[in-house]
């Protein structure tokens, strides 16, 4: 989970009927998790699938379902309960309460909140597929969108019916996701983002091979945290047990000689703003795989290997003529303040982010030293999602033409 990333965050979450509601249960979690306070909103079909019991406990407060509901003071839920909300989420939208909402209309607590809120509105629709599809909901779909309202989804897929199409209410996961991204300034809106992650993988037989210890989550985390920004994000993942970040493209690759075409192909078929190089891509592979196992041989004769250089994915980037702005990444054992700028210069990129390498491989926190033309910057120790949120703003502040944020 990445860190309190909603603190400070204040949701009415709506729930109207749907065997979806249980999912609903996951997304509380989850969004509680992330520091946001969650008052849950029921509407009477709702509690016919979950009961506010358990909402109530994985929210941590008290659950309205009537606009009579005697514990508001003044007897008005349907103002107070938005007054002070930073957005609704009404999760699952059933196809009866999109439409009530096209329609403006209030006749129960949570359509009246709706009408009465004077903040935004995102919906997360389940529903069956003929639902989902019937000119009806299109219209009030259509209408919902044109009011300014946010649709997260629907997913297709298989439905609790039986039938399988368009309708069924996205993973509590990526509803999460897309609610943090809604709150996330859009610096990188509008541009294009490849980045490269995680190790590469050289083989020397058809079992065994080299590579190292880069766990790939810093990569994941800029791709997760520049998609949020508002970008389109490229992934390149050497192998990695990772999963990939919401909306973000990932391309899978196992060598560095992969990697680099992976990367050469995307640069050549479609404009980027932005490269970042955070791969730990191996310098050498050797030169001839063995086509078959290596076996003992009697005599106990240890294999010897020659090796040739890969070639350098960030320098060859950084040296097209219509270059993305282009970030590298160098993971050091000592004497950072050296090898960090030597290594930026070496590289010729504008940017390059350094830290004590080993000793971070595979953790959640990192510490890093922006260095530039300018100088060096040291950030302060942080969760590797903060750090990522960090340098995607640090990035955008220093590309050309650069979009103000939303
Ligand atoms: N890099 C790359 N292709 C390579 C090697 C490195 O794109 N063949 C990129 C990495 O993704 C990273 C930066 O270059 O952004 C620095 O990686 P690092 O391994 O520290 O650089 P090296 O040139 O290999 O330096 P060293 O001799 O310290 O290993």
């Amino acid at each position: 989970m990445p860190g309190a990333e909603l603190a400070g965050k204040h949701l009415v979450l709506g729930m109207t009927g749907g065997i979806a509601c249980y999912k609903i249960a996951e997304l509380t979690r989850l969004l509680t998790k992330a520091g946001a306070t969650v008052q849950v909103v029921m509407t009477d079909a709702a509690t016919q699938f979950i009961t506010p019991v358990t909402m109530q406990a994985l929210s941590g407060r008290p659950v309205y379902t009537s606009q009579w509901d005697a514990r508001i003071a003044n007897n008005m839920p349907h103002i107070d309960l938005s007054r002070e909300a930073d957005a609704i989420v009404i999760a699952p939208a059933s196809t009866d309460f999109l439409a009530k909402l096209a329609h403006g209309m209030a006749d129960d607590l949570l359509t009246t909140l709706c009408i009465a809120r004077d903040c935004p509105l995102l919906a997360v629709p389940a529903m069956n597929r003929q639902m989902w599809q019937n000119p009806a909901t299109q219209r009030n779909v259509a209408q919902l969108r044109a009011d300014g309202i946010e649709l997260l989804g629907p997913d297709s897929g298989p439905q609790a019916c039986g039938e399988v199409g368009d309708g069924r209410m996205i993973e509590p996961e990526a509803a999460y996701e897309a609610i943090v991204s809604f709150f996330t300034a859009k610096t990188l809106a509008k541009r294009r983002v490849l980045i490269t992650a995680g190790p590469t993988f050289e083989a020397l037989d058809p079992v065994r091979g080299i590579t190292n210890r880069s766990s790939g989550k810093m990569g994941f985390a800029l791709a997760r945290a520049a998609q949020q920004a508002g970008a389109e994000v490229h992934l390149v993942a050497g192998p990695v047990g990772l999963d990939t970040p919401w909306g973000v493209y990932r391309e899978d690759v196992q060598s560095a000689q992969q990697m680099y075409d992976a990367v050469m192909h995307e640069l050549a078929i479609g404009a980027y703003d932005v490269f970042i190089g955070v791969a730990a891509v191996a310098d050498w592979r050797v030169d001839h795989v063995s086509e078959h196992k290596i076996k003992k041989t009697a005599e106990r004769q240890v294999p010897n290997f020659t090796f040739v250089e890969n070639p350098d994915i960030l320098a060859a980037v950084a040296k097209l003529p219509n270059a993305p702005y282009c970030v590298g990444f160098a993971a050091e054992s000592g004497d950072l303040d050296v090898h960090g700028e030597e290594k930026r210069k070496r590289k010729n990129v504008p940017l390059l982010i350094g830290n004590l390498g080993p000793l971070t491989f595979g953790l959640d926190d990192n510490e890093v030293v922006l260095f530039e033309e300018a100088g060096a910057t040291k950030l302060p120790r942080a969760g590797k999602h903060t750090l990522a949120r960090t340098l995607v703003a640090e990035i955008a502040k220093r590309l050309p033409g650069r979009n103000p944020p939303a």
